[in-house]
């Protein structure tokens, strides 16, 4: 027995220093955590459970039949976060580099499974040279497998990605298929193939940053859902974002006790939108405002800043926000706002979180540009994704909805349930002056002074539609609410659409505007 122990002692050791000791000091070098100690700070104290520890490698090509570490360069198993049970795999760059064998991947397939089988999130820490180079094919199939199972556990239960190191490949392709990508800053970059290959095939000389780090991808692709500074302070972020999601398509909400009443009345709100409708304010101050503590978990913070997507509490309990920023491009729709919003109300709808959409939008932004990058496709996705979704919908018009932006943003047509104004919003097909540009462009021609003729113009046109009461009129908003009571107006919503139900009709799945 004592000899069985001393084994087990020896192997569990090996597994636990990975490629060695050289390569660990390599890692922190860098400053990056290993793969144990990320888990470490990702989840609760000792709440890890790890699983597959002794699995290695079985190629045998290339002398690998004499490099073998328990474990095979990633770490796998379960643990809690906030107290909640979760899924886990963490790559290990100390052994080959993170890269995926057959044997890897059949790791990370293991806990996916019990992922979708019991219910459970899934998280996956990334820092992996891609397809493990001596297995060939079967690292390939090894990928595909994960793969799979990426799409198949898409809208079953959450998926998140953190990316902590070069990764390259198919380990870029598995995290694309995820709900949420982290990167650290400096330290993290997704690339489909690196700098080298970029400069044999097209000459170009990139960085790897330039090409593909947490800046880039931050802001210039959307690849990135949030860019942090260091290990610490994503993982950090990551239990922050669990803490708001549900566990799967089926487990209610989570509820965290909040200290702010529901009936707080905020003032100030009264105070926020200018009454210049061309000058632009800060739509996120509306936000934090309204939701619980202020506690606003922005996601793609620094790309298509135009809209702002994240989650917030209301009562304790998850909503998804989604905000036109009149900041920037006056908030208008484009094609990656249009692209960042409709993915994130479909998570919102895939996990039954409400959507709470507040509104300031003057339109689609003109010009060929977006018309031949095709805003007519992408803008659609926006429409058909707030169109799908049957969870609680509450819509506040803060000032403007001109246009196919106000039918897209929620609107009462697109089965919102609660649809608010507040007094000084324009629901109208244009601006004023716009549209009295058009509809008495002869009498404007005519008149002998054209700049008072065109105020007279404009002026009526905003007089008879520049406000919100023809589409209370109509019912398209269930009412005209004042400012400092929105709070307590969108709780009391979403305590009547608590039990909301409603199907759409049976099919195998729609065909979105991709
Ligand atoms: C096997 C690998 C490896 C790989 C790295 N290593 N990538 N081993 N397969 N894919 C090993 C190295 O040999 C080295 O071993 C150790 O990991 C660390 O690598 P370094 O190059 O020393 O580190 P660094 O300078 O930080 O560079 C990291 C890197 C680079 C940028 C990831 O290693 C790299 O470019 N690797 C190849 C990336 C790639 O092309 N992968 C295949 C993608 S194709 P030692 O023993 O020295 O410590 C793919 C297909 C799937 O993934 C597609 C599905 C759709």
């Amino acid at each position: 027995m004592a000899d069985i122990m001393e084994r087990f002692d020896r192997l569990r050791e090996q597994a636990h220093m990975g490629g060695g000791i050289k390569r660990i000091e390599a890692q922190h070098k860098r400053g990056k955590l290993t793969a144990r100690e990320r888990l470490e700070v990702l989840l609760d104290q000792d709440s890890f459970e790890e699983m597959d520890t002794f699995v290695e490698h079985r190629c045998t090509d290339f002398g690998m039949q004499d490099q073998k570490h328990p474990g095979d360069g990633v770490v796998i198993g379960h643990g809690t976060i906030f107290g909640r049970p979760v899924m886990v795999y963490s790559q290990d760059f100390t052994v080959f580099g993170g890269s995926l064998s057959e044997t890897h991947a059949q790791k990370i397939c293991k806990i996916m499974d019990m992922g979708v089988k019991n219910g459970i999130p899934v998280i996956g820490i990334n820092d992996s040279g891609g397809a493990r180079i001596q297995e060939g094919v079967a690292s390939l199939a090894g990928y595909t497998e994960v793969f799979q199972r990426n799409v198949l556990a898409s809208g079953v239960v959450p998926q998140i990605s953190a990316i902590m190191g070069p990764c390259a490949g198919g380990s870029v392709y598995s995290p694309a298929l995820t709900d949420f990508i982290f990167m650290v800053q400096d330290n993290a970059f997704m690339f489909l193939t690196g700098p080298d290959v970029v400069r044999q095939v097209t000459h170009e000389e990139v960085t790897f940053e330039e090409l593909g780090g947490a800046s880039t991808h931050a802001s210039r692709s959307g690849v990135t859902d949030f860019a942090c500074d260091g290990d610490i302070e994503l993982l950090t972020q990551l239990r922050r974002l669990y803490a708001f999601l549900p566990l799967n398509n089926r487990d209610p909400l989570p509820v965290y006790p909040t200290g702010d009443p529901v009936h707080r009345l905020e003032e100030s709100l009264n105070h926020v939108v200018p009454d210049d409708p061309n000058k632009p304010y800060n739509m996120r101050e509306i936000v934090e405002k309204v939701v619980d503590n202020g506690d606003f978990m922005e996601i793609q913070e620094r790309f298509a800043k135009n809209i702002l997507v994240g989650f917030a509490r209301m009562e304790g309990s998850t909503i998804g926000v989604v905000a036109n920023q009149p900041m920037v491009l006056a908030g208008c729709l484009d094609i990656d706002a249009s692209i960042k919003a409709a993915r994130f109300v479909r998570f919102c709808d895939c996990f039954s979180i409400p959507v709470v959409s507040f509104v300031d939008v003057p339109g689609f932004l003109p010009g060929s540009d977006q018309e031949h990058r095709g805003i007519i496709k992408h803008g659609a996705k926006l429409l058909f994704a707030y169109a799908e979704a049957t969870v609680p919908k509450i819509t506040i018009i803060t000032r403007k909805a001109y246009g196919g932006a106000y039918c897209v943003m929620a609107s009462k047509h697109l089965r919102g349930d609660l649809n608010y104004a507040w007094p000084n919003a324009e629901i109208a097909v244009m601006g004023s002056k716009g549209a009295a540009e058009i509809i008495f462009r002869k009498e404007i021609g005519r008149a002998e002074d054209r700049d008072a003729a065109l105020q007279e113009k404009t002026d009526l046109y905003a007089e008879t539609f520049a406000n919100p009461f023809i589409a209370a009129r109509r019912g398209y908003l269930d009412d005209v609410i004042r400012p400092f009571r929105t709070r307590i107006r969108i709780a009391q919503g979403l305590q009547l659409l608590k039990n909301k139900k409603l199907d759409n009709p049976w099919k195998k799945h729609a065909n979105m505007p991709l």
